[in-house]
C-alpha cells in the first residue's frame, strides 16, 4: 500500500540527553504540533532530525529503532552541520529575510554549501524509504531544495511542499545570493502550498521575475512541468483542544490557577523566543498600559511563556537578554507587597499547563511583527469552553487573515497595542461571546485533518492534470503517428506562426531574425512538391519579405491583412480602412509616454503597443488600463484590441489568421493540414482547420489544439523530424516518463 512520507526539519518528538540518559520529548514550534496528530495514521512515516547530536553508531541505531516504532526515521546531523545548516543557513538567512528582518541576515557562503549538502542528506534517507506510488511531503524553508532534489532523482515522484512560514515580497527575497538556486528546488515540487493568498502570490512574482518559469494564474510552467502553487491556511487539532479543557489534570489546573490569581484578571502571551514575535513590543505596549492607567494596577497580570528556542543563535541571545531586562524593569517599577505586573517563565509547558492557560486567561495577546499562520491563537478560542474571551491579534500574522474577529492590531504601534488592551478590558460580555462564536466556527471547521485533507487531495488533482496535459504533448508515439499520416499525404498544407513558434522572443523586435537552422528547415520543408508551406505571421509585409522573400514558400502578414502566395505578390484583403490609426495612435502615444521601456509598432492596418521590456507588473498593468480605455471605442469603429505575448495590438475586426487559412485551404484539396502557433491570434487558425487536422499549440496546454509543444526548439525538432530526420528529439525527461 502507497503512503505519504512527511518530511521535515525536524521530528515531532526531541531527543534530551539528562546525564547520559536519552529521553524523548515533543517538539515545539506550529509545523510539530500542528502535524504531530495526523502522521500515525495508517503506515505513513516522518522524517526528519530528532534535535540533537548523536555521534556514536550504537546509539543511533539505538534511537533508530525506538523512534520506528513510532513511524518516525532520524536523519542524524553533525554538530558542523546543526552550526551552518540549520543554526547559520536557515536561521541566519531564510528566517530573518523571511521575515522581512534583512538586516539580521549572514551571508556566509559555507552555510551555503552545507545547506545544499543537508538537503541532500536528507533526499538520500527519503530515497532509502521511498517506494514507488509513496507521496512525499516536504515541509518549510529548512528544505527548500529538497523537492528538486529529489525530482532529479525519480523525475516521476508525487511531491508536495508546504512553507509554514510567511513568503516575502520579491523585492526581499532577491536579497538572497542564493535566490534561483532556491526557487530551482522549490519548483521541483509538483504542489506548493503556503499559509496566504500573500504569500502564493510573493513566490509566483519571485519565479516569474527569476527564473525561466511562466505562470496563468496560480499554475508555473516549468522545465516542461506544470506546477500549482496555493495557500492552504493550516488549523490546528481543534477538538482535542476542545477536549482537553475537560480533563481531570486540566481542571486542576484551571482551579490552581485561578486561586492564585484571585481578583486579578490574566492576560496571556505563549510564543517561542523570537525576534519575529514582537515580545518586546508587546511588554512596551503594557508598560505603557499601566503608565497610563494607574488603576489597573494589581487587578490585571501579564501571564508571559517563552519558550527557549535557538538559542545558539547570537539574536535570539541577545533578545533573551533584552526580555529578561524588560521584564525586570516592569515588574521592579510597578510591583506591590502582594502583585507583580509580569509572571514570565522561560520554558515550555506541557500541553495540559497550555490548554488550562488558554482556558483561564481573559484575554490573549498575539502580536507578532510577522508570522506565517501562528497556531496559538487558534488553540486559545479552541479551548474557550465558555465562549468568552478576547482575542488581541497582529494584522502580521497569517491567521488574521481567517480571524477577523479578533481586535486586530499592526504590531509596530504600541500605543494601538495598549488600546487594544483597553478594549478587550472593557469588552461587554455578550460582545466577547459573540466575536469568539464567529471564531470559533472557523477554527473547528477548518482544522488540521481538514487542511491535510484539502492539500493532499489537491495534490492528486495536479497529477492528473500533469498526466493529461503529458497526453496531448507531442510524444515519441504521437510524433512516429504524425509522421506516418505525412508521409502517407500527397498535398500537404503547412502553417507556421513566426514569432514565438519558429524563433525565440527578443526584446528588440528586429533582432528576433531567422538563422541558418531554421533556413535549413523550411527549405528542406519547401523543396518537397507535396508541400504548400505558409508563414502566418503578425509582423508587416516588409519584415516577411525581407527574410523570406527568397524562400519558395507562401506567406501572410499583419494576421491576414496582407497575402502573398509563391505564383502572386503581395495581396491586400480588400476593403481595409487605416483612417483610424491617426485617432488610436495619440491615445497608445500618451501610455507609452508614461510607461519606461514600452514602444508602438505601426502597420499598414494595426497598431501595436509593446511592453517586452517594461517592468513586469507595470506592463500588465498598462496593458488592461490600454484595453479598457479602447474597447468601446474600437468596437464601435469595427476594430478589435487583443492581448498578445508582451504586446496588445489594434487592428480591423475582418483581419484574423483564422479567415486568411481558410482561404488557403479553399484554394485546393490537401489531405494533410498542419498548422503550428504559439499565440491568442494562432487560435484562430486552429478552429478554421478541420478536425482531422494537425494543430500544435507551442507553450501552453489551453488552446482548441489537438497537441501541445514546449518551445521554439522542440518545433524546429518537430519539424526536422517531419521532413526527414530519423529521431524526433524529445526532452529526456518526458522521453524517461513514457517508457
Ligand atoms: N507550544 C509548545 N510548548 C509550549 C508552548 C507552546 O509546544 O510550551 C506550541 C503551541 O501549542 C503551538 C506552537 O508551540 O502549537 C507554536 O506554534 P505557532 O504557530 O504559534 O508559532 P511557531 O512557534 O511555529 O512560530
Ligand atoms: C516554526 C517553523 C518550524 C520550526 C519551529 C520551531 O514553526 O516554521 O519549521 O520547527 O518554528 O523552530 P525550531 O528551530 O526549534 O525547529
Amino acid at each position: 500500500m502507497s503512503k505519504t512520507i512527511i518530511v521535515s526539519n525536524r521530528l515531532p518528538v526531541k531527543l534530551t540527553d539528562n546525564e547520559g540518559e536519552i529521553s524523548f520529548t515533543p517538539s515545539e514550534g506550529g509545523l510539530a504540533t500542528g502535524l504531530g496528530s495526523i502522521y500515525r495514521e495508517t503506515n505513513n512515516i516522518w522524517i526528519g532530525w530528532p534535535g540533537m547530536e548523536i555521534g556514536d553508531e550504537a546509539v543511533q541505531q539505538k534511537v533508530q529503532q525506538e523512534l520506528g516504532e513510532q513511524n518516525l526515521k532520524a536523519v542524524f546531523l553533525t554538530q558542523e552541520e546543526i552550526n551552518h545548516y540549520y543554526e547559520g543557513f536557515s536561521n541566519e538567512i531564510l528566517w530573518p529575510v523571511f521575515h522581512y528582518m534583512p538586516t539580521y541576515a549572514r551571508y556566509h557562503q559555507q552555510y551555503w554549501d552545507y545547506y545544499y549538502a543537508v538537503n541532500e542528506k536528507f533526499r538520500d534517507v527519503i530515497l532509502q524509504n521511498m517506494e514507488p506510488g509513496d507521496t512525499i511531503w516536504i515541509h518549510d524553508y529548512q528544505l527548500l531544495l529538497l523537492p528538486g532534489l529529489l525530482r532529479s532523482a525519480v523525475p516521476d515522484a508525487t511531491i508536495g511542499f508546504f512553507q509554514h512560514i510567511p513568503f516575502p515580497s520579491f523585492e526581499l527575497f532577491r536579497m538572497i545570493p542564493w535566490r534561483v538556486e532556491l526557487l530551482d528546488g522549490l519548483l521541483g515540487a509538483d504542489l506548493i502550498g503556503f499559509h496566504t493568498f500573500d504569500d502564493a502570490r510573493h513566490f509566483v512574482s519571485a519565479a516569474r521575475g527569476l527564473t525561466s518559469a511562466i505562470s496563468s494564474s496560480n499554475e508555473i510552467s516549468y522545465n516542461n512541468r506544470n506546477i500549482v502553487v496555493d495557500s492552504f491556511p493550516m488549523g490546528i487539532d481543534s477538538k482535542k483542544f476542545h477536549e482537553l479543557t475537560k480533563e481531570p489534570l486540566v481542571r486542576e489546573y484551571i482551579a490552581e490557577l485561578k486561586k492564585s490569581f484571585e481578583n486579578t484578571r490574566l492576560i496571556l502571551s505563549i510564543d517561542r523566543l523570537d525576534y519575529s514575535k514582537g515580545i518586546l513590543q508587546r511588554l512596551r505596549a503594557y508598560e505603557l498600559l499601566l503608565q497610563l492607567n494607574p488603576d489597573y494596577v494589581g487587578s490585571i497580570v501579564l501571564y508571559m511563556i517563552v519558550v527557549p528556542s535557538r538559542d545558539n543563535v547570537q539574536q535570539y541571545k541577545e533578545l533573551l537578554d533584552e526580555i529578561d531586562k524588560t521584564v525586570g524593569g516592569i515588574n521592579a517599577r510597578y510591583r506591590t507587597m502582594n502583585w507583580q505586573p509580569v509572571s514570565y517563565f522561560y520554558r515550555s509547558l506541557p500541553v495540559e499547563e497550555l490548554s488550562a492557560l488558554y482556558a483561564t486567561a481573559e484575554i490573549c495577546l498575539v502580536t507578532p511583527m510577522r508570522d506565517g499562520m501562528n497556531l496559538v491563537c487558534k488553540e486559545y478560542i479552541a479551548s474557550r469552553e465558555n465562549g468568552d474571551g478576547v482575542l488581541i491579534l497582529s494584522e502580521m500574522a497569517g491567521a488574521s487573515k481567517e480571524l477577523s474577529d479578533a481586535i486586530i492590531v499592526n504590531p509596530n504601534n504600541i500605543h494601538a497595542i495598549m488600546l487594544a488592551i483597553e478594549e478587550a478590558l472593557a469588552m461587554p460580555l455578550a460582545e466577547q461571546k459573540r466575536r469568539m462564536q464567529l471564531m470559533k466556527e472557523i477554527v473547528m471547521k477548518f482544522n488540521v485533518s481538514h487542511w491535510v485533507k484539502l492539500f493532499m487531495t489537491r495534490l492528486k488533482e495536479v497529477k492528473q492534470m500533469q498526466v493529461s496535459m503529458f497526453a496531448r504533448h507531442i510524444s515519441e508515439t504521437s510524433g512516429n503517428n504524425i509522421k506516418r499520416l505525412y508521409a502517407n499525404a500527397e498535398n500537404r498544407l503547412i502553417f507556421l506562426d513566426y514569432d514565438g513558434t519558429l524563433v525565440g522572443f527578443s526584446a528588440d523586435i528586429e533582432m528576433a531574425a531567422p538563422d541558418e537552422e531554421l533556413y535549413t528547415i523550411l527549405e528542406k520543408l519547401a523543396e518537397d512538391p507535396a508541400n504548400r508551406v505558409v508563414i502566418v505571421s503578425g509582423r508587416n509585409p516588409e519584415f516577411l519579405e525581407k527574410w523570406f522573400g527568397a524562400l519558395h514558400i507562401d506567406m501572410v502578414a499583419e494576421h491576414g491583412a496582407w497575402t502573398k502566395s509563391a505564383h502572386k505578390g503581395w495581396q491586400s484583403l480588400p476593403g481595409l480602412n487605416a483612417q483610424w490609426k491617426k485617432e488610436f495612435f495619440p491615445v497608445l502615444e500618451a501610455f507609452a509616454d508614461r510607461t519606461p521601456g514600452a514602444f508602438i509598432e505601426e502597420k499598414d492596418f494595426s497598431l501595436v503597443w509593446h511592453y517586452r521590456k517594461v517592468e513586469e507588473s507595470l506592463g500588465e498593468l498598462r496593458s488592461n488600463e490600454i484595453m479598457s480605455t479602447l474597447r468601446y471605442l474600437a468596437e464601435d469603429k469595427g476594430l478589435q484590441v487583443l492581448p498578445g505575448n508582451k504586446v496588445v495590438e489594434i487592428k480591423n475586426i475582418e483581419i484574423n489568421k483564422g479567415k486568411a487559412a481558410l482561404s488557403f485551404l479553399q484554394e485546393g484539396a490537401y489531405d494533410f493540414n498542419m498548422a503550428i502557433g504559439d499565440d491568442y491570434t494562432d487560435e484562430d487558425i486552429f478552429k478554421a482547420l478541420p478536425s482531422t487536422a494537425v494543430s500544435i499549440k507551442v507553450g501552453s496546454q489551453v488552446s482548441a489544439a489537438r497537441y501541445s509543444i514546449n518551445d521554439y526548439r522542440e518545433v524546429r525538432k518537430f519539424l526536422k523530424f517531419l521532413a526527414g530526420s530519423n529521431v524526433f528529439n524529445q526532452p529526456a525527461a518526458l522521453a524517461a516518463k513514457e517508457k
